[in-house]
């Protein structure tokens, strides 16, 4: 029997279930396959005692509905960078990608697939590197990386904020208030901007368009001042004012990858008022309600699609490659490629942003 490791990384996603299963389910089918979970992304493998797990069809039935992910995750660490705690108390990291390798060895693994956003597929080219057999799958629900027109999870955090959005316009309509919705997007403001635009937004702030606070005031006022008593405004979490600067905590964990991103829509309120608006502001923070909870249908079928092809591409010895999808097709990059520049939004050439700007809806700029 050939050995199959999956592992989860990252944030957790709406569809890695999905996305296991459809590897499971196809790799059983062709037989002559035996599949493996990695407990917590690579700390499964990495950690000093072992934590992998068999994934038998029956272990993956019915799982194309949960949200979540059976074999857990983590974004901190990883096996060029495995956090281990010193006899004084104190954190170090160590490499550990040798180490990785001498156990998928001794464990008779011919492949890893490796489900995760840009993190964990800097990870898999390392892991290619230094000569592991890796299948990349994309996963990010802030749509960011580019060769494949959409990861899977972003449909369904688009569709979390829109109904989050859709019950936040009746209460700022009743109270004639003006209301920020933050909703996550770290570099792109994809899920801003689908979510502005399936709402009804009259204005939207993105990462990739610094904001101007005065022209915000503008477009508020022009909207009490035509009657429209109330204003809805959706912010990305990882938007920046003309300074340039984002809003978060520094990461304070060992191992942690990023800054953490959060408080920029109570920024903005707090300089709309200084700003003189007498409004009555208030703001919402979407946070992990947008990753939680049940895939939508689309992402249900985009993951096992995923699934699939990174089990087929696992069998036919593709390797160092990342499954994407290009409408109507599911195909596949070397990972190398795919990590070259995020997926981000293009304010001069997006027609999204054009039909933003068309109905009206502020940028902020
Ligand atoms: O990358 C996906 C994402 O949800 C970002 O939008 C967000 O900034 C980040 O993950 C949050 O990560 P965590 O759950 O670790 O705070």
């Amino acid at each position: 029997m050939k050995k199959i490791l999956i592992a989860t990384g990252g944030g957790d996603c709406p569809g890695l279930n999905a996305v296991i299963r459809g590897i499971v389910k196809s790799a059983a089918l062709e037989g002559g396959w035996q599949v493996f979970g990695c407990i917590e992304s690579f700390n499964g493998i990495l950690k000093d005692e072992i934590e992998i797990v068999e994934l038998t069809e029956e272990r993956v039935s019915g799982l194309h509905v949960k949200g979540g992910t059976i074999i857990k995750t983590t974004n901190k660490g990883g096996p060029f960078q495995f956090p281990v705690r010193q006899a004084d108390g104190s954190w170090i990291v160590e490499d550990r990608s040798q180490l990785m390798k001498k156990r998928l060895e001794e464990l008779g693994i011919e492949a890893v697939i490796n489900i995760g956003g840009d993190g964990s597929q800097a990870i898999s080219l390392g892991l290619s590197k230094i000569g592991i057999n890796v299948v990349g799958v994309p996963k990010t629900i802030d749509n960011d990386l580019s060769s494949t027109d959409f990861t899977f999870g972003f449909q369904t955090a688009v569709q979390i904020a829109t109904e989050c959005f859709d019950k936040i316009v009746t209460t700022a309509e009743s109270h004639n208030r003006v209301f920020i919705m933050e909703v996550m997007g770290r570099d792109a403001g994809w899920i801003a901007l689908h979510t502005a635009i399936a709402g009804g937004a009259e204005v939207c702030i993105i990462p990739e368009i610094p904001y101007d606070p005065h022209k915000i005031v503008e477009k508020i006022e022009t909207r009490y001042q035509h009657g429209m008593g109330f204003c809805n405004i959706v912010i990305a979490e990882g938007a920046k004012a003309l300074d340039g600067k984002v809003t978060g905590t520094d990461p304070t964990a060992i191992g942690d990858r990023h800054i953490k991103l959060g408080g920029v829509g109570e920024k903005l309120k707090h300089e709309l008022l200084d700003l003189g608006i007498e409004h009555d502001v208030r703001v919402t923070t979407l946070g992990h309600l947008q990753r939680g909870g049940t895939p939508i249908a689309f992402d249900r079928i985009l993951a096992t699609e995923f699934g699939v092809k990174a089990f087929e591409l696992v069998r036919d010895g593709k390797y160092g490659n990342l499954v994407t999808y290009r409408q109507p097709n599911i195909s596949y990059v070397p990972i190398e490629e795919a990590l070259k520049e995020p997926h981000l939004v293009n304010p001069d050439k997006d027609f999204l942003i054009h039909t933003a700007r068309r109905i009206g809806m502020s940028l902020g700029d």
